[in-house]
């Protein structure tokens, strides 16, 4: 990524100075450890802040125009504050006017801005690189403004632009750890309360690697609404059969689900249980990293990949090959795919020893197998969202 002082002279040299207020600020995408699928069913998740960024540099101006221009895809696009209208060919500019038409549904009062952004986290490979975008479009709206918005309320309004203004009906993880990571700690967030647990997760012996598949996730959102109304679904029939209150997966057991779950059909019954049991596996995993308890951890990270693949069915040969692969190599604790799925990046804990061979060994066979060219990053966890100096 480029120095934060060539980016201030490419932003001198495209805008005048307004005199007004200006900074640079900067929003990261994350990986998942664990907790896939559950945070729009109300339950756990454990991601993590990756040390790759979206930074953006931006100075208040005294009209409504909001000037953004795109350093990676080196184009500019100009609107007012007082018409969002969504585009298809400037597809990341929806983020920024979907962050500023929340905030305006808040009754903040805002003035247009010149704007420049650029990022290090590969786009399309569910890393959340539109979350860091959105995050680090409201730090940067809240910091110059000087508006109060708390961490958590700035990460749902993200959500919000997300699912109202660009259209994909995410749930809350990725907006919120983008916000709020920390570094060396990993969030156990509950999706029902929004409050969330730092779970220090830093080893000496361990690193993470995310293997990129390079598959672009094609089918990812008409599959990923298809599932949470398989889930809905799911929610529907325990509300009428259990004597409890349910209001989402969270709140049956898996003891109910196989007592009760005749009526419910084969297909969604497996959807109920993929939720269900990794519900379970976040809360274990983060008694393991509690206990320094590694190999437990990748344990579960590889039962949920499989639960993800085999009852959930959001996974794709690709990422099955590349964690079959990585489950091969020596000094591996566990592999997963993380995000949405259908494509995009798996996540592995290996021995620092191993590292090399792992990443040689993996691209040599995923390559050959797939005529892909893998990509891998290794990564402990990093802040969330700030202001740079
Ligand atoms: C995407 C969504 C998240 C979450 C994951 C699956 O990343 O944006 O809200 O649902 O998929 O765990």
């Amino acid at each position: 990524m480029r120095e934060l002082k060539d980016l201030w002279q490419i932003f001198e040299e495209r805008f005048p100075d307004t005199g007004l207020r200006k900074g640079a600020f900067a929003a990261p995408g994350r990986v998942n450890l664990i907790g896939e699928h559950t945070d729009y069913n109300e339950g756990f998740v454990l991601p993590m802040a990756i040390d790759k960024d979206i930074i953006m540099l931006a100075q208040l101006r005294e009209d409504q125009e909001v000037r953004v221009y795109s350093l990676d895809y080196n184009r500019e696009v100009i609107f007012s504050l007082l018409d969002l209208e969504f585009e298809k060919e400037d597809f990341w500019a929806n983020y920024l006017k979907g962050v500023i038409d929340e905030l305006q549904k808040m009754d903040y009062y805002l003035p247009g801005m010149n704007i420049i952004f650029t990022g290090n986290i590969p786009i399309g490979s569910g890393l959340s690189s539109s979350a860091a975008l959105e995050v680090v479009t409201a730090y940067t709206i809240a910091t110059l403004n000087e508006l109060d918005i708390q961490p958590v309320e700035m990460a749902l309004l993200c959500q919000r632009a997300e699912n109202n203004f660009v259209g994909v009906n995410c749930g809350i993880m990725d907006q919120y750890v983008s916000r709020l990571g920390k570094k060396g700690q990993a969030l156990l967030i509950d999706c029902r309360s929004n409050e969330y647990e730092l779970v220090p997760f830093a080893n000496e012996d361990y690193q993470v690697v995310i293997c990129n598949s390079k598959v672009e996730r094609g089918l990812v959102d008409s599959e990923y609404n298809q599932r949470r109304a398989e889930c809905e679904k799911a929610v529907r029939y325990f509300a009428g059969k259990l004597d409890h209150r349910i209001l989402a997966l969270r709140d049956v057991t898996i003891e109910e689900l196989e007592k009760e779950a005749a009526g419910l059909g084969e297909l969604t019954k497996r959807r109920a249980r993929h939720v269900i049991t990794e519900n379970n596996r976040v809360l274990m995993a983060v008694a393991a990293l509690r206990n320094n308890d590694l190999e437990t951890f990748g344990q579960l990270m590889t039962e949920s990949h499989y639960s993800l693949r085999d009852d959930y069915e959001v996974s794709c040969p690709e990422l099955d090959l590349l964690v079959e692969l990585a489950l091969k190599q020596k000094g591996v604790l566990g592999a997963r795919m993380t995000g949405a799925g259908f494509g995009g990046c798996t996540v592995n804990l290996v021995h620092k020893d191993y590292i090399n061979d792992f990443i040689f060994n993996v691209k040599k066979a995923y390559d050959q197998e797939t005529g892909k060219d893998m990509e891998s990053y290794l990564t402990w966890p990093a802040a969330g969202a700030r202001k740079l100096a």
